[in-house]
């Protein structure tokens, strides 16, 4: 496994959840982080504790912010070795009752925001002929649920994107792996007042620990450079057969 000491690591939607434990978990192997997400105050908490990190607010709908991000990293360490986008939002219900500034929302942060996040990483890294990109997908892009279909159609997006871009980026040594996780416990699922499962299921209880999936993407990251992993799938022991089922 290779060290990921020094390495400079990108993370979209690092103000908490997934995010936060990504750069809690890449600042613990020693990588120069650079921190993306709307919530300036809740970022910098983040950043406060990490060593060599940096706070930057990026709404990732706007290209323009992305391109800032990255800027960042290439100015403090002129280089880009890991992007990772990770922001995404979700609204949950049935297809009838979703509305249109919901599915803009989403279409634009999911889908367009990781996009742009691909495009502006590759061109940093093309200059250096190396890195890694993870897109933070979800089992919801990989099986059918009902009252997903919204962000379910973003994450099938994503995984279409992700897999054309690996096959594009290998030509030029630059890794692409998507993250394909079943349910996390993260802040999110507080916050609904819908949840998209039965109402048995207890994420504090049932779902992943969020250190536990960023320390699979760390292993990720430490794999050789010479070969890729196109897909992390992990789900919830408890829940895989509702995850993987249909
Ligand atoms: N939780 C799960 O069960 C689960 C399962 C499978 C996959 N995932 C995936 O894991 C990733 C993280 O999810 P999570 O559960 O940690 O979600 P979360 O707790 O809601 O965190 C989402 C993060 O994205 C940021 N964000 C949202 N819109 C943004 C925008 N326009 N620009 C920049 N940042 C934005 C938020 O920060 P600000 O509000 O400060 O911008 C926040 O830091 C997502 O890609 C999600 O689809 C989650």
């Amino acid at each position: 496994m290779n060290s990921l000491k020094d390495q400079v690591v990108c993370i979209t939607g690092a103000s908490r959840g997934l995010g936060r434990a990504l750069a809690e978990a890449f600042g613990a192997e020693g990588c120069h982080l650079v921190l993306g997400a709307r919530n300036q105050a809740a970022l910098e908490d983040v950043a406060r504790d990490l060593p060599s990190s940096l706070a930057v607010q990026c709404d990732v709908r706007e290209v323009e912010d992305i391109r800032a991000l990255v800027d960042a990293a290439l100015a403090a360490h002129e280089r880009l070795d890991i992007m990772i986008n990770n922001a995404s939002v979700a609204h949950y219900g049935s297809l009838l009752s979703t509305n249109e500034a919901d599915f803009d929302q989403m279409v634009a942060t999911n889908l367009k925001g990781t996009f742009f996040g691909c495009q502006v990483a590759l061109e940093a890294m093309l200059a250096r002929h190396q890195g890694l990109i993870v897109n933070i997908s979800s089992i919801a892009g990989r099986r059918y649920a009902p009252n997903e279909s919204a962000y379910s159609a973003t994450k099938w997006a994503v995984q279409g994107l992700t897999g054309a871009l690996r096959l594009e980026a290998a030509a030029h040594n630059i890794r692409v792996t998507s993250v394909v996780a079943g349910g996390i416990n993260t802040p999110v699922w507080k916050e609904k007042d819908f949840l998209p499962f039965p109402p048995e299921v207890e994420p504090e209880r049932d779902f992943m620990d969020p250190k536990e999936v960023a320390a699979a993407i760390v292993n990720i990251a430490r794999h050789s450079k010479h070969f890729v992993v196109p897909e992390l799938v992990c789900v919830p022991l408890l829940a895989r057969e509702r995850d993987l089922g249909s």
